[in-house]
């Protein structure tokens, strides 16, 4: 491991010099001088003397020289369209919408909402955030109503950019009629909207409140890039968190740009010029990192895939678009790679692309199970690469460095620390562990650059949800362990966030939709085990006295679907006569869980009512009701 020792030795030895260095590949209006600001434990600043535009690190810094090279390449299959956009051509419109947003008096350090489905529109709307010093919040185009005005209210924004819709292989989904929905919930009113309007479904607009994208764009004159300290916030992205109220994780300016262009090299061996994919969605962290920022900052093309890995038209889709447009590194969740092994178990689609440009497959958002890496491994022929990470820190933790030293694949185990990481696995009582023994993933601090400084207006709920557990280090909120090779293996959760075909809930969440319901009394959620989506929720639901289960399980599911969205993917509720709780009244969500996987799980001996949890046993295994 010498290569990659020595320099994450480095990094942890002495970060000022190692992070110094990574960030000469920024362009810095202004340099840093200062590297890390450590005097206010435990925050933590990065490059704060140091100014810069990431838009214009993204964009205008490759015009010179790569102009007419493809910055975007917008495939979607649902639509049938495809549309490449060159380094300037991006430039140009999201100067141009830059100056759009201007004219509705966005400007430096506001918010602006962007719920959009995966449109080049979208990259649009964020770099021209970027551009102005605006900051950006983009809500998955995903979630319903309630989950936007959550959002809504707690980010701010004086402009909300939107889409008319989203298309889904089988629906259109009306995205106007749920952000007039979630403003008529929200208590924050934004001053206005921006509405692209898709030919598929057009939208009626509110004199007065709703703008015309093309309209307002047309008439705009483009903006320059405006310079922001790097400890700006470039974007603030909500996460599921242990309690229904999302968190709001805020992304830096200067540290993100540096973090960023350091992973391209270093983890995903891209150089400018190649052709990166990352099937995400811009909704998420993986699209505002790898869809967006990164193969940008670095002159590389991205592709944006407005499509799904199977059914858009079949399991073959991801191969088609790999060899259409040449991809060098692919990086999916597991569970697209799962769904298409399913519809074509032998691979057979793959043999119909030439792939010969695809290098790597990376693979992050969820544990990457020995199976799916195996028949991934397999069927392509290229290195596959596990890598582990959180919308808290917008690159990778944990990874193979494939640009420093590509070390031997242990399979289920996301290999080793980045540069900047110090994982230590913690027990409860804060004694680091002996490698092989499971406890708390924890990171020393200071985090690297690129990682959340705070929470958007919540410096105390930052503190206490991630730093307090264990003084001097940050909880990553995942359990694991260390071998003796210094391979991290991430085994899950430990706590009430589950993960749904790579994407993250809060069981939380899901249970304040539940508990709203008249006939319930109380209510618990927990994610169990799915061959496909990794995992999926499962409701278990208390009857208040006298209130009737007709229909109950009905309307529940239409509820979470209504108030979460469809991609909660909540189609299991059981009534149940108790729920089995310690006796301080805690719900045992874990031993439910555990149960309900077939895992052994001792009963921890503060249960209450033990006759509770046997008489739930055969309902968790799925043998009764
Ligand atoms: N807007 C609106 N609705 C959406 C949506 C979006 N952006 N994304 C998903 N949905 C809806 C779907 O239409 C579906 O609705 P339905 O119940 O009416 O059919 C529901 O949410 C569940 O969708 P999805 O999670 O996509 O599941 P699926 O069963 O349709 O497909 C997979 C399964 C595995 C193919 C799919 O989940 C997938 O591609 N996952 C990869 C996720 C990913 O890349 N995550 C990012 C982490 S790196
Ligand atoms: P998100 O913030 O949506 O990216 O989700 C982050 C969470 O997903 C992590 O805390 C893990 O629980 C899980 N996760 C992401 N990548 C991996 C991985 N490679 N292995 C195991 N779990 C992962």
């Amino acid at each position: 491991m010498s290569g990659y020792r020595d320099l994450f030795d480095v990094s942890i030895n002495d970060p000022a010099t190692f992070w110094a260095d990574a960030a000469k590949a920024v362009t810095w209006t202004r340099e840093p001088q200062h590297i890390l600001d450590d005097s206010n434990p435990p925050f933590y600043r990065w490059f704060p003397d140091g100014e810069l535009n990431t838009c214009a690190n993204a964009l205008d810094r490759h015009v010179p020289e790569r102009g007419d090279q493809a910055a975007l390449i917008y495939d979607s299959p649902v639509t049938g369209t495809k549309r490449t956009y060159t380094y300037r051509e991006l430039r140009d419109a999201t100067a141009q919408f830059a100056g759009a947003l201007r004219q509705l008096g966005v400007g430096k350090g506001d918010l602006v909402v962007v719920y959009m489905p995966m449109i080049p529109e979208a990259v649009i709307a964020m770099l021209a955030c970027a551009r102005l010093g605006a900051v950006h919040s983009v809500v998955f185009g995903g979630f319903a109503a309630s989950e936007l005005a959550t959002r809504i209210d707690d980010a701010k924004p004086v402009v909300v950019v939107s889409a008319s819709c989203g298309i889904e292989p089988t629906r259109v989904v009306e995205y106007k009629p749920m952000l007039d929905s979630a403003l008529d919930i929200a208590e924050h009113k934004p001053r206005a909207c921006v509405i692209l309007q898709r030919e598929q479904r057009p939208c009626q607009l509110l004199a007065g409140r709703d703008h015309d994208w093309r309209e307002l764009t047309d008439s705009a004159t483009p903006a320059d890039p405006v310079p922001v300290a790097a400890t700006d916030p470039l974007y603030v992205l909500y996460t599921s968190g242990t309690t229904g109220k999302p968190k709001g994780i805020v992304r830096d300016n200067g540290g993100h740009a540096v973090a960023l262009l350091w992973s391209m090299r270093h983890i995903y061996d891209t150089a400018p010029g190649d052709v990166y994919w990352a099937a995400s969605d811009v909704g998420w962290v993986v699209g505002h990192s790898y869809i967006v920022y990164a193969p940008l900052l670095l002159g590389a093309t991205t592709v944006l895939y407005e499509g799904k890995p199977i059914g858009t038209p079949d399991a073959g889709a991801f191969w088609r678009v790999a060899a259409e447009h040449k991809v060098k590194a692919l990086f999916t969740a597991p569970t697209a790679i799962r769904a298409i092994k399913k519809e074509d178990p032998d691979g057979a689609l793959i043999g119909g692309y030439d792939l010969s440009s695809l290098k790597y497959l990376f693979q992050a958002g969820e544990r990457l199970d020995p199976d799916t890496y195996h028949w991934a491994a397999d069927k392509l022929g290229v290195p596959v690469i596990d890598h582990w990470w959180q919308t808290e820190t917008g690159w990778a933790i944990a990874a193979d460095p494939m640009g420093v030293q590509p070390l031997p694949v242990k399979p289920g185990s996301a290999t080793v620390p980045m540069p900047g990481y110090d994982v230590q696995i913690l027990h409860s009582d804060g004694a680091v562990a002996e490698p092989g023994e499971e406890g708390a993933i924890c990171v020393k601090l200071p985090l690297p650059p690129g990682t959340l400084p705070t929470l958007w207006g919540d410096d105390h709920r930052y503190v206490s949800a991630y730093l307090s557990a264990f003084t001097g280090y940050y909880l990553t909120g995942d359990g694991g362990y260390i071998d003796s090779d210094g391979y991290l293996f991430v085994m899950g959760r430990t706590d009430d966030v589950i993960n749904v075909a790579g994407h993250r809930l809060s069981t939380g969440s899901i249970e304040a939709v539940l508990a709203q319901h008249p006939a319930v009394a109380e209510c618990a959620v927990i994610g169990v085990a799915d061959e496909i989506k990794g995992q999926v929720p499962r409701g278990f639901v208390v009857l208040k006295s006298g209130a009737s289960a007709d229909r109950l399980a009905e309307e529940l599911i239409a509820a979470v679907r209504d108030n979460i969205g469809a991609v909660a993917f909540f189609k299991k509720v059981d009534v149940v006569a108790a729920l089995p709780k310690t006796r301080s009244g805690k719900i045992l969500r874990k031993t439910m869980r555990a149960i309900a996987d077939g895992r052994e799980e001792p009963v921890p001996s503060t249960i209450e009512d033990p006759a509770v949890l046997d008489a739930l046993t055969p309902v968790l295994r799925g043998q009764g009701a």
